[in-house]
């Protein structure tokens, strides 16, 4: 039995679903509200928990082979909750946990760098400490990014930003390749302490040629400033436009995570686990592209 806490949210959702698809047994864990209504037409055993209550939780996950975390949020989310979860599948006798780390390797990252990679180190510091086995997958960015959030890929000028260099390689996996993938790693008992997958591994310059295929039209690369120019931007953000409390991407923090892979900070350790399981299909950035594209 595999229980996924998050799993109202995106990826947690589609982790859901996949193992659903595996016809493994699935406990989706929620605190209520619309999203978990809406869990409830999937094939899943949908259980409401208070996050705050540790007994709650341990009840929820007794019996678990794994459990996945695909919570997000800032300190009280990633090391609160999280933290709870983390103590209850201990206490439960869980042998396996999945934390809600899902980015680019930020074992690497000097810290400081990036706020909400800094707490996932914070977590991890801690849960090495716990009587359980981890699984932390690591998948570079969403590549779905590419598409809008990550604004490096510019329609309206045909050009690719980028900082420092062009030919700085990036990684980058869809969500719901991370997700079908995770499923998996959940269901395999020899799963190692980090798993790093990659859909694609491009720089600016590669991109520019893949846009420039899909779109039949020249796209070229632009330089944004250095890295560290980046880095200025960031520090000015941070202090003009904090964003509101508690939100989780402000766009400093946007600004952070591109400045980690321009920086080629926390790279995935080569070769990937890609071909760890079976049927698993890699969507590539060109693939994504293209979609978009057609919209
Ligand atoms: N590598 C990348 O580029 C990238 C990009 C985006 C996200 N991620 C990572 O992927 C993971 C999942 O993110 P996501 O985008 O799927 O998040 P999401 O869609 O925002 O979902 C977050 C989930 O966490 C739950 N949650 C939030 N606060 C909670 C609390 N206090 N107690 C209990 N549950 C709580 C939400 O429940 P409710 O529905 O009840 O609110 C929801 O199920 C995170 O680790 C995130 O950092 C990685």
């Amino acid at each position: 039995m595999i229980v996924v806490a998050g799993a109202t949210g995106d990826l947690g959702g589609r982790i859901v679903q996949e193992l659903v698809r595996l016809n493994a047994p699935v406990v989706a864990l929620a605190r209520g509200g619309a999203s978990a209504e809406e869990l409830a037409a999937s094939r899943a055993d949908v259980r409401i928990v208070d996050f705050d209550d540790e007994r709650s939780l341990t009840g929820a996950v007794a019996g678990a082979t794994c459990v996945i975390s695909a919570l997000s949020g800032l300190e009280p989310v990633v090391i609160g909750a999280q933290g709870r979860l983390l103590d209850a599948a201990v206490r439960a006798g869980v042998p396996r946990f999945i934390p809600s780390d899902f980015a680019i390797d930020f074992r690497k990252l000097p810290p400081g760098t990036n706020r909400n990679l800094d707490l996932r180190k914070r977590f991890q510091a801690r849960a090495e400490q716990a009587d359980i086995r981890l699984t932390s997958v690591f998948n570079g960015a969403f590549m779905d990014m590419l598409t809008g959030t990550m604004p490096i890929v510019q329609h309206p000028i045909r050009r690719v930003l980028y900082w420092g260099s062009a030919d700085q390689p990036m990684d980058f996996t869809t969500i719901a390749d991370t997700a079908a993938f995770t499923a998996r790693a959940a269901m395999d008992d020899t799963s190692p302490r980090a798993l790093n997958i990659c859909g694609g591994r491009v720089s600016a310059r590669d991109l520019a040629e893949i846009v420039s295929k899909v779109h039949g039209r020249r796209y070229r690369v632009m330089p944004a400033g250095t890295v560290g120019s980046l880095g200025l931007v960031i520090a000015v953000a941070k202090r003009v436009a904090p964003g509101k409390a508690g939100e989780i991407y402000p766009a400093w923090q946007g600004m952070q995570y591109m400045r980690n892979l321009f920086a080629g900070e926390g790279m995935l350790d080569a070769p990937f686990d890609n071909d760890r399981y079976p049927g698993m299909r890699w969507t590539r950035v060109e693939d994504v592209l293209l979609q978009d594209a057609r919209r």
